[in-house]
C-alpha cells in the first residue's frame, strides 16, 4: 500500500521505490539455496566427451564440464554423444576411444571421486535399425537404451522401435519428451508411450525455461502425473551449467529433490 502511494509521488522517491524493490529481490535470492543435484548421484544424458558431436570441443571443455558437474553434486556421469547416420556417425569404438583419451586426462589432472561412464543417445533414424540388427547398441547401465528423435516429427520408426527393442531385451528410455513440439497439443501421447514400454526422461534444463514457456509446462505436467522415470542434464556446455545453477530457484525445486528418480540407483 505504502509503496503504491510512493509510485504517485516524485520521480526521486520512484527511484527509491525502484532501489528497494531491487534490494527486496537480491535479499530474497540470497536465501535461495545453491542447486545441489547430489539427491541423483548419477547424470545419465550429457555430451561431456570430446569432439564427437555438438557438446565439448575439446578435452579441456571436458574436463571444466566434468569439474562443474562434479561442483553440482554428481558422482557420476554418463556421456551420452549423439549417434545419427546423417551428422554424428559415432560408433562403440569411436565413443570408447574419446572415453579413454578423457579417462587418462582425469587422472593425470582432474576432479576425483566421480566416475566417468559412457552409452550413446541414438537418434531413431534408419541407421538405428542397422545398428540394432548387428548389435552395436551401447546402453546406459543393464539393459537401458537412450534413444531420441528429431525436434520437427515424429520418427517413422519410433513405435516399431519400441517394440522391437523390447522383444531384443532392451529398455528404451525416450530422451526429453517435453522437447518434441509436435506431442505438446496430444498430451496423452506421453502416457501411450509409457504403456507401449517406453521409459521417459526428462531434461532438467526443461524447468528452468531454458527451451521456452511451452518445454516447460509440459515437463512440469509429466512430473506431477509422474510419468518421468529419469532426469538427465543434456549437458552440451557452459551456458547449460549456468542454466542448469538456477534450478534450486525454480517452483519444483522441493518436487524434483523427493521425486522418486531412477538416477541414483545407477551409481
Ligand atoms: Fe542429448
Amino acid at each position: 500500500m505504502a509503496l503504491a502511494v510512493l509510485s504517485q509521488a516524485e520521480p526521486r522517491l520512484i527511484a527509491e521505490q525502484y532501489y528497494l524493490y531491487k534490494m527486496f529481490g537480491l535479499f530474497r535470492n540470497k536465501k535461495t539455496e545453491p542447486t545441489d543435484l547430489s539427491f541423483l548421484s548419477t547424470d545419465m544424458h550429457s555430451h561431456l566427451l570430446p569432439a564427437l558431436d555438438d557438446g565439448a570441443e575439446d578435452i579441456e571443455q571436458s574436463v571444466q564440464l566434468i569439474t562443474e558437474m562434479r561442483a553440482l553434486g554428481y558422482r557420476k556421469l554418463i556421456c551420452t554423444p549423439h549417434v545419427m547416420a546423417d551428422m554424428y556417425r559415432n560408433t562403440p569404438a569411436s565413443i570408447s576411444e574419446a572415453h579413454a583419451k578423457l579417462e587418462k586426462r582425469l587422472a593425470d589432472n582432474g576432479p576425483a571421486d566421480i566416475e566417468i561412464a559412457y552409452a550413446a543417445e541414438y537418434m531413431l533414424d534408419e541407421g538405428f535399425t542397422l545398428n540394432r540388427n548387428n548389435h552395436s547398441l551401447l546402453k546406459l547401465t543393464g539393459n537401458y537404451l537412450l534413444i531420441e528423435m528429431s525436434y520437427l516429427a515424429e520418427s517413422p520408426f519410433l513405435h516399431n522401435e519400441i517394440f522391437e527393442l523390447s522383444l531384443s531385451g532392451y529398455q528404451p528410455v525416450l530422451a526429453h519428451p517435453e522437447r518434441y513440439n509436435f506431442y505438446h497439443n496430444d498430451y496423452a501421447v506421453y502416457r501411450k508411450l509409457c504403456d507401449a514400454g517406453c521409459l521417459l526422461q526428462v531434461n532438467l534444463l526443461s524447468f528452468t525455461g531454458y527451451y521456452g514457456p511451452a518445454v516447460k509446462n509440459i515437463a512440469t505436467r509429466l512430473l506431477k502425473d509422474k510419468l518421468i522415470t529419469l532426469a538427465g542434464s543434456d549437458v552440451h556446455h557452459m551456458k547449460h551449467i549456468a542454466a542448469l545453477k538456477t534450478l534450486s530457484r525454480t517452483s519444483v525445486w522441493t518436487e524434483l529433490k523427493n521425486y522418486p528418480f531412477l538416477n541414483h540407483s545407477w551409481l
